[in-house]
């Protein structure tokens, strides 16, 4: 194999890793994925029948206010100007989110200016009488109030965990945030869109690049593929972006994930729930939310008399699961802080992106953190500044 470095994954961690060192620094890079396509969890494809562009692993919206990432994600793509938010669905009607005046006022069916909102708001939430929380359930109802977090968040954050939010723990939650005005625009930052042409448009033309190398269907720890952990490590520098437990063996023990189904469906309809994403707040209804894909890109000429929607539904991940968040319990801290140990001790692999360090990052957080990998380590030691490990 004629490599300078090894990229196990090719979601947006290791891709932007391969090509920043493949563009920048000079290098032959090999990045391999066990999967059949390219770009980890953003993936996208068009549902055959119907063309309309379907996240495989659960809807992406892109949204940073990190001023490098933007410009950096803008040299392969356009980016449409979509703006995300979201409506939920609560004892058969529907409310904007996140829960802003316009939700406080149609829920109390109140016409309240947001000084009024905050006061009944501050009222409702004194419930515990300056006790200390006991659970997940009193920590929202101080946050805001019992009647709020009854109707939008409890039976929500329990069909989210298949746990009574009374067992779970307060950290899940550290805040639930209200807004005082009727903005129910769904991120804060700077900038936001979709992809003109698609996830998988951007993110082939993010490895496309003569000095990159991709082999799909490659398990780093298959040892009959030609690059795999027995044959490189050691050899040629690897930036690994798989799970951290799995690359020692689970030594420790398993890190805990949550995991999603998806049920998609096309449906005989040109428009089935007007709007890209439902949540259904209710235990009545088994999922938490429903995405119709077609919204996510109004601009494009999709059918007109079909749809496709796809149901969430959210568990704890088995072994061969999809790990999609962590679920990080005071174990899986302990595990990690032991992994993470054995992973510095590791020479010549960096670990990296959400499942290499057992973190939820968004598509930014995932590409800030490339770069600065690329930055701080991976350049210095090319250049013979230093040792990479
Ligand atoms: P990612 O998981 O994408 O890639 C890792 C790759 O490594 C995978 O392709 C995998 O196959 C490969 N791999 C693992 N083990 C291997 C092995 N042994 N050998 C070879 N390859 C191996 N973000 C956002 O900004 N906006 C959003 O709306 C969403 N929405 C969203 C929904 C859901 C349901 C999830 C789970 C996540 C999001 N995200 C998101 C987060 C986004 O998916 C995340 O930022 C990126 O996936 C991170 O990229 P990574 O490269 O770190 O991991």
């Amino acid at each position: 194999m004629n490599a300078d470095l090894v990229v196990v994954g090719s979601g947006f961690f290791g891709l932007t890793v391969a090509e920043r060192c493949a563009e920048e620094l000079g290098l032959d890079v090999v990045v391999i994925d066990r999967r059949h396509h390219i770009g980890g969890n953003a993936y996208s494809e068009p549902e055959p029948t119907t063309g309309i562009e379907v996240h495989r692993y659960g809807a992406h919206l892109f949204h940073t206010s990190n001023e490098r990432v933007w410009e950096y994600v803008n040299r392969f793509t356009d980016f449409t100007p979509y703006v995300h938010r979201v409506y939920t669905n609560h004892g058969g009607e529907v409310f904007p989110m996140p829960i802003n005046l316009g939700t406080i006022n149609q829920f109390f069916r109140a016409a309240h200016s947001p000084q009024q909102a905050r006061d009944l708001v501050a009222e409702q939430a004194a419930e515990l009488g300056g006790r200390e929380p006991a659970n997940l359930d009193e920590k929202a109802v101080q946050l805001i109030g019992r009647p709020l977090y009854e109707a939008f968040i409890r039976e929500y954050t329990a069909k989210q965990w298949q746990t009574d939010p009374k067992d779970l723990p307060m950290e899940v939650i550290s805040r639930l945030p209200v807004r005082y005005t009727y903005d129910n625009r769904y991120f804060n930052d700077t900038h936001e869109g979709l992809p003109a042409q698609g996830y998988t448009a951007w993110l082939e033309r993010l490895a496309d690049h003569p000095r990159i190398t991709v082999q799909l269907e490659t398990d780093f720890f298959d040892a009959s593929q030609p690059v795999s952990k027995g044959s490189v490590v050691g050899q040629v520098p690897v930036v690994y972006t798989g799970p951290v437990d799995r690359y020692f063996d689970y030594a420790e023990g398993a890190l805990t994930w949550r995991t999603l189904d998806f049920e998609e469906e096309v449906l005989p309809v040109g428009d089935f729930q007007g709007t890209p994403v439902m949540n259904y707040a209710d235990a009545d209804v088994p999922y938490t939310r429903i995405h119709e894909f077609r919204h996510f890109h109004p601009e494009r000429d999709y059918p007109t008399d079909r749809t496709v929607i796809m149901r969430e539904f959210s568990r704890f991940a088995q072994a061969s699961d999809e790990p999609y968040y962590p679920v990080n319990t005071e174990a899986d801290r302990a595990r990690l802080l032991t992994y993470r140990d054995a992973a510095r001790g590791e020479r010549g692999v960096l670990f990296g992106g959400r499942l290499g360090t057992y973190k939820y990052l968004d598509m930014h957080m995932a590409i800030a953190a490339a770069l600065s990998m690329v930055d701080n380590t991976l350049a210095p030691h090319f250049r013979g500044e230093r040792a990479l490990v």
